[in-house]
């Protein structure tokens, strides 16, 4: 597509490179320097044209993503590019409302800034809620469930259940085991808003002889699915696999989630890493070819 450019951002030029070759759009590659204080300096190796697509997820360095991503939407604006950011995961999507008193809507500032720095659409994917999408005057979001599916269908996983480890993902669970063609459950989470612990209740179902698929949006610490295996364990499931969208993954949680027993982790590409197996970048480009 001639009147289209894909620019890797420095987080993810994998994933950029994808979107490019799927559109058939020239890839802009993004030179950074970072200075002894942390601050970014980004050049574009070429123009951006009239219409581009920014692909730049926000995960951690997170605040350094999300600035790198409004310095390149502001030159790509500055030179006269209506500009599509394709960030896959949208940092902040958490906060889309004041849980207590005194906490502001951070969801809502990011959609301000981003927008003020040039960006005219963005695509996420799994938004964490709709609420967070909202606070954006023109957003779409991508379901990575398809995909993801499709990926467990030729794992060999026996007698499948599909798990969500919340009530807020029952419905992401029913949709998964509606493509794998097996059932889901969902756990009962709570978490201190304070501290952050999380806890995860059993409810009643029947695990025994079965394998489990524990299904998130995103997995952080690694806290929500050690929990959920532990629960599923007591009910008597075999294998306990973890899929997400976004496999963050802070610190060691991908070593502490192995060494509670869950057999294997499987994530998208909206985050790179060892875990992302499942390639986002078909879907993504058809969404941002919309948005534009
Ligand atoms: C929360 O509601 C989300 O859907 C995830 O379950 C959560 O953010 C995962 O975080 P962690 O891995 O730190 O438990």
């Amino acid at each position: 597509m001639a009147d289209i450019s894909v620019i890797a951002g420095p987080s993810s030029p994998d994933l950029a490179a994808g979107i490019a070759g799927r559109l058939g759009a020239d890839l802009v590659s993004t030179e950074l320097r970072v200075f002894s204080d942390g601050e970014s300096k980004i050049r574009l190796d070429k123009p951006a044209g009239t219409k581009c697509v920014l692909v730049q997820s926000a995960h951690p360095p997170t605040d350094t993503n999300l600035m790198q991503a409004m310095m390149i939407a502001r030159k790509c604006a500055d030179d006269g590019a209506k500009v599509c950011l394709v960030m896959p995961y949208l940092a902040y999507a958490r906060q889309d409302r004041a849980f207590l008193e005194g906490e502001g809507v951070s969801a809502a500032l990011v959609a301000r800034l981003l927008e003020a720095s040039g960006v005219s659409a963005i695509v996420t994917v799994d938004i964490h809620s709709q609420m967070a999408l909202s606070y954006f005057k023109n957003a779409r979001n991508v379901s990575s469930i398809p995909l993801l599916a499709e990926h467990a269908g030729k794992m060999k996983i026996k007698r499948p259940l599909v798990v969500s480890p919340d009530a807020g993902g029952a419905d992401r669970a029913k949709e998964f085991a509606r493509l794998l063609k097996a059932d889901a459950v969902a756990l009962k989470k709570s978490r201190d808003r304070k501290t952050g612990e999380v806890s995860i209740e059993k409810i009643d179902f029947d695990g025994s002889g079965r394998d489990t698929i524990l299904v998130d949006d995103m997995i952080s610490s690694g806290g929500s699915i050690i929990k959920a295996a532990e629960v599923l364990r007591k009910a008597g499931a075999g294998n306990v696999y973890a899929m997400c969208a976004h496999a963050l993954l802070v610190g060691d949680a991908a070593q502490r989630i192995m060494a509670s027993g869950v057999k294997d982790i499987v994530a998208t590409n909206s985050i790179p890493g060892r875990y992302a197996k499942v390639d986002m970048s078909a879907p993504l480009a058809d969404a941002a070819l919309l948005a534009l």
